[in-house]
């Protein structure tokens, strides 16, 4: 259970951040008892006594606190604490099984290898045209492959969410699970999704795979987006009428260190597509499996 904790503590920057929050804040809170305790008492060691009882008296209120309240079942609990039930009351029973063909298999029959290429960038900044573009350079070359996208995915499997920080989490999770089974296929895939929370990016990279998972940060600046805006959407979230519009409204996290960085507000779609290629290519990615047989 600890061995979780760090696990997690050590990949996931909020925890991180919360860890040290909770810690700095009372820490303060205690300088704050000695503080007072010296101004009531009028001695220093009288303060720092008080203070001293005061952090471990209440860590140990904490702790007894947390676990009767985890115990009461009262109040709503978010989708994600409920989805997070249900899986952990049927999984115990699902019982995963492997099939005789293999994804090494199918690969071989594809003649190529199949992977994920993840396109993140704010909207507007060129995702859908870039993955347009590479989906038929790919095919031109006989590479199996297919694109998902935000806007049609949320307009079938995920119409259920909406574009809170919660629902983003979910799309992005069920997207990276669908990525994950084309990918097991033998389907190279284009996925192109604003994703705008490095957690949820590190989340999808998980599920697909690091091996399988290339990510390609889109990037142009707020303003190119906003003189581009085809859909109209920045308009709107600047007019009000738009909530959690990313860009604007809700925040975009860059990536930290991407596989792929396009500057698409200077470069054309051809030359971000041949930068994907090259990329794809030094890394071994784009190898017909059959010649590598015959070399
Ligand atoms: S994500 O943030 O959850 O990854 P996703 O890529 O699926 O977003 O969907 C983004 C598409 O939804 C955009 O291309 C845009 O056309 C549309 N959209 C509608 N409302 C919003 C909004 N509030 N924020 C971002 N995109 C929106």
């Amino acid at each position: 259970m600890f061995d979780l904790f760090i696990k997690k503590l050590k990949k996931d920057p909020t925890i991180k951040r919360h860890v040290l929050k909770s810690i700095s804040w009372r820490f303060i809170g205690s300088i704050d008892t000695v503080i007072l305790g010296w101004i009531i008492s009028g001695q220093i060691g009288m303060g720092l006594k008080i203070g001293g009882l005061e952090l471990f008296t209440k860590l140990l209120f904490y702790f007894i606190h947390e676990r009767i309240w985890q115990k009461i079942r009262f109040g709503k609990l978010s989708k994600s604490a409920k989805a997070d039930n249900v899986r952990r009351e049927v999984a115990p029973n699902l019982f995963a099984y492997a099939t005789n063909i293999t994804k090494s298999d199918r690969e071989k029959l594809n003649n190529h290898k199949a992977f994920t290429i993840w396109l993140t960038g704010l909207p507007a900044s060129g995702k859908s045209s870039i993955a347009k573009e590479l989906e038929t350079q790919l095919h031109q070359r006989e590479y199996r492959s297919y694109c998902l996208d935000g806007d049609n995915t949320r307009l079938g499997i995920n119409s259920d969410l909406s574009f809170s920080d919660e629902d983003r989490k979910e799309n992005i999770r069920r997207v990276a699970e669908i990525c994950k089974l084309f990918n097991d296929s033998g389907i190279i895939i284009i996925a192109s999704f604003i994703s705008p929370f490095e957690l949820d990016r590190l989340n999808a990279k998980k599920i697909i795979g690091s091996e399988n998972f290339i990510e390609v940060f889109v990037d142009a600046n707020v303003e190119t987006c906003k003189q581009r805006d085809k859909k109209g959407l920045y308009k709107l979230a600047a007019q009000g009428k738009l909530k959690n519009f990313t860009g604007v409204n809700s925040p975009y996290e860059r990536p930290a260190s991407p596989d792929i960085h396009l500057r698409s507000d200077s470069m054309n779609i051809e030359m971000c597509v041949n930068q994907i290629i090259n990329t794809l290519s030094e890394r071994k990615l784009l190898v017909y499996t059959k010649a590598m047989q015959l070399s």
